[in-house]
């Protein structure tokens, strides 16, 4: 092995990182190598760029914290996470279709009764959320846990602004698989675009902007979890998602209801809306 250059360096490397035990370890080093031999054979970048490119990554890690991860950023607004949701999510038809799980999901999230407010001292508009969750054979599934969480009405993740968990809750599914729970609106909101992502962004031309949206995780006994989010039909940034995220079939409408009692029996003294979904679980393998 001496003596490489650029016709033969490419042939040297795959040959030297395939020589492990773990087959799969081989077929990624392998595949790795030649796409990123083929990247800098196109891109030809000067010595300069390639300095460039070995700070950009030194800075994403260096972005990375308890609270922040800046590589799961530069893998959604690369499409690269929904590539790899799209890969393992190839599911049956009339399931309910998938999206990012995101960075905000927090695991110690309070269990709340249904029809509890998940967001009881925000400012915004109430929001009252309700659906059911079935099997692909439309049987109401009893006891499925579902997750919601979501921003704001400013567009802040209480991750994002202090140490209490708002806006964030797991409930219960009932007998015949409904779930109902209150909140408020969120809005529309920008990816932390204070670190090298965000530059990124700036310098491809994009805004850092996701739409509207509610995170769902719904999961059951017997069923693949579901991880994915409802949007809201008329965001501004419906099509032009900075993570690619959003589907057709995941966006929804508020219905306007105006104040006194609500579906679940209790009285809003205010105006509300209120959201429904019907979640179709796909089975475990
Ligand atoms: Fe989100």
């Amino acid at each position: 092995m001496r003596d490489l250059n650029e016709d033969t360096l490419t042939k040297e490397t795959i040959r030297a990182v395939t020589g492990g035990k773990d087959g799969r370890i081989s077929a990624v080093s392998e595949a790795l190598v030649r796409h990123l031999h083929a990247f800098i054979r196109e891109i030809e970048p000067s010595q300069a760029e390639w300095e460039f490119g070995i700070d950009f990554l030194t800075r994403v890690g260096k972005m990375c914290s308890e609270t922040r991860q800046e590589f799961i950023l530069l893998s959604d607004t690369l499409g690269v996470s929904m590539l790899v949701d799209a890969i393992n999510h190839r599911q049956p038809e009339g399931v309910t279709e998938t999206t990012v799980f995101g960075p905000f999901y927090v695991e110690s999230r309070p269990e709340l009764p249904l029809g509890a407010n998940m967001s009881p001292n925000e400012t915004g508009v109430p929001l009252f959320v309700s659906g059911t969750v079935s099997d692909i054979e439309g049987r109401p599934i009893a006891g499925a846990s579902v997750d919601a969480w979501h921003s704001d009405d400013d567009g802040h993740y209480d991750v994002q602004v202090g140490s209490d968990l708002r806006m964030r809750a797991r409930f219960r599914s009932d007998a015949e698989g409904r779930f109902w729970f209150w909140t408020v609106r969120p809005t529309f909101y920008p990816i932390p675009n204070d670190g090298p992502v965000g530059d990124m962004l700036a310098a491809q031309g994009r805004h850092p902007y996701r739409p509207e949206h509610v995170h769902f995780m719904i999961a059951a006994l017997g069923q693949k979890t579901l991880v994915t989010h409802l949007f809201i039909d008329d965001d501004p940034y419906l099509d032009s998602d900075v993570v690619f995220g959003v589907k057709s079939s995941l966006v929804t409408r508020y219905r306007y209801e105006t104040a006194g009692e609500a579906p679940d029996g209790s009285i809003s003294l205010r105006d509300y809306l209120s959201l429904e979904y019907h979640f179709v679980l796909s089975p475990a393998a």
